[in-house]
């Protein structure tokens, strides 16, 4: 299976860039980090969450959201602005530096901009990129969980998906 515009993107300067910026603010957060790691995961437990519910998905797709989805996490702790609104925005530009299409586009856009609230999910895929951010997390484990905001049903507790 190629990834085409997944593979476009690791090798973009302007993602690559802000990846290492996030790793840079972040290196003494106590709290899950937004880094390669979790949007492989989420990547991952998104593309098993679709195939355990037969829904059909482009996994090009799903990886290149994933990969995005938290990039405004910069901007965020730079002005305030909401991550996911900022992400839509950051997102918008590296993929049209890659020369992704139109189409891929906006379900790339959809899938970011709905990742923070289960509400503004509204397709099943959308459902399951939510889903998949939370499942990443191994909150059973984390020395974080007593100070975490997290509330009680967003945290992973159990191991499962
Ligand atoms: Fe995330």
């Amino acid at each position: 299976m190629k990834l085409e515009l997944t593979n476009k993107i690791i090798k973009n300067e302007h993602y690559m860039r802000l990846v290492s910026k996030l790793k840079e603010l972040e290196k003494d957060r106590i709290f899950c980090k937004h880094d390669m790691e979790h949007f492989l995961d989420l990547a991952r437990i998104a593309i098993i969450l679709c195939s355990e519910c037969g829904i059909d998905y482009d996994a090009d797709i799903i990886y290149t959201a994933a990969l995005l989805h938290d990039i405004g996490r910069v901007e965020e702790y730079r002005s305030g602005i909401p991550h996911d609104e900022a992400s839509v925005v950051i997102a918008s530009e590296i993929l049209d530096e890659i020369g992704c299409t139109v189409g891929k586009k906006a379900e790339i856009i959809r899938l970011i901009a709905s990742h923070r609230t289960a509400d503004s999910a509204k397709t099943e895929l959308e459902k399951i990129f939510y889903r998949a951010d939370k499942k990443s997390r191994l909150c059973f484990c984390c020395d974080a969980a007593d100070e975490c905001n997290w509330p009680e049903y967003k945290r992973n507790n159990e191991i499962g998906v």
